[in-house]
């Protein structure tokens, strides 16, 4: 058995900034409710002709981490992709990425686990290595989300929170296993599938019934929250799945180095903070730049934490994650 670690970690957001000011002239709403309730200033939304899909946003995110992680696309073993905004409805979105890395037939394989789809995909990959299966596996997260979202006020309370944007991590066998992942922990209950979802079009109501009933009150294919019940859950869920982790490894919460939980809320990771008694230093949050990228969100804090210098040789980093499905995970990792 091997453990696996991040060699290299990229990250690529669109340039086109959507301030909280932009969204008031669309929508019905204020930079202080925006601000107040989740923390966003500002999120980054793809424009039509710039170029921008997940799969190109991914692919840049990840000619990064392979530049840093000194890998050649052509030593890839496997490309997991996580995102709920794939380029197509099929296939997914990792052979597109495969493709603009010019490389060929090794598998690429998307992870639908939405919030958590990363802390999925890093616990994908690390299994494959720890078997000895594969040797280098590529991870990304990344989201194209801004199109799919009503921007009107009837989607308020949705469509200030989401961005878009990609990161990725390259991931390879550890020389020891005292370092690298630990831990990971997963877990899904769709008892409350509904809470957090998109439904429409679906296999038993596909486009072109939606199309014929043409009811302007059908809004099925827009995502749908239920705010307040998802923000009780996800406390919740995070918390446990944190010590979760940290009865795992056996590390004190005083030992996290930093806890790059999924950047869902502001406030989400503020009542998680509290609760473990963290200090700033050990909780890293960039929604307010990016708002909430969805897969894409932890390996894009990821990166910038590592390029802040904020994760070296021997940090203590603790992933966790938690969104639709409901779905949930944490990845304890030795740097
Ligand atoms: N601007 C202004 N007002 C808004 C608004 C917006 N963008 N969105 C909703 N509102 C209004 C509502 O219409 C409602 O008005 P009413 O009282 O007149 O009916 C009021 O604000 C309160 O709405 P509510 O939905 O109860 O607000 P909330 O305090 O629960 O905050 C969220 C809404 C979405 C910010 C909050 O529930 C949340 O963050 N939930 C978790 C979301 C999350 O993390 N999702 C990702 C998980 S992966």
């Amino acid at each position: 058995m091997y453990n696996s670690k991040i060699i290299g970690l990229g990250k690529y957001v669109p340039e086109n900034i959507v301030t909280n000011a932009d969204l008031e002239k669309k929508i019905d709403t204020s930079d202080a409710w925006i601000q107040e309730r989740t923390g966003v200033k500002e999120r980054r939304h793809v424009v039509k002709g710039d170029g921008n899909t997940t799969a190109t946003m991914a692919y840049k995110a990840s000619k990064i981490a392979l530049e840093r992680a000194q890998i050649k696309p052509e030593e890839l073993d496997l490309i997991l992709m996580a995102t709920l905004s794939p380029d197509y409805y099929f296939p997914g979105s990792g052979v597109l990425v495969q493709t603009l890395l010019g490389i060929a037939e090794c598998p690429a394989m998307d992870i639908r686990m939405q919030c958590s789809g990363f802390v999925y995909a890093v616990a994908t990959a690390d299994q494959f290595i720890k078997t000895g299966m594969y040797k280098n596996v590529l991870v990304i997260g990344a989201e194209q989300q801004s199109g799919g979202l009503d921007m009107t006020t009837r989607g308020r309370n949705i469509s200030v929170i989401f961005g878009d944007g990609a990161g990725a991590v390259v991931m390879t066998r550890a020389e020891n296993n005292s370092v690298g992942v630990l831990s990971s922990h997963l877990h899904s209950d769709g008892e409350h599938a509904k809470e957090l979802s998109l439904i429409g079009p679906n296999t038993n109501r596909w486009v072109h019934e939606i199309m014929a009933e043409n009811d302007p009150e059908d809004i099925s294919y827009y995502p749908y929250m239920n705010g307040q019940f998802v923000f009780k859950h996800a406390i919740t869920r995070f918390a446990e799945v944190i010590q979760e982790g940290l009865d795992a490894t056996g590390w004190k919460k005083e030992e996290i180095g930093i806890l790059i939980p999924h950047q869902a809320n502001l406030r989400i990771a503020q009542m998680v903070q509290r609760k473990f008694q963290l200090s700033d230093a050990q909780v890293f949050n960039n929604i307010e730049r990016y708002g909430n990228t969805t897969a894409a969100s932890i390996p894009i804090a990821l990166t910038e934490a590592w390029e802040e210098g904020k994760i070296v040789s021997g940090t203590k980093v603790v992933l966790a994650a938690f969104g639709s499905g409901f779905t949930w995970g944490a990845i304890m990792i030795q740097w």
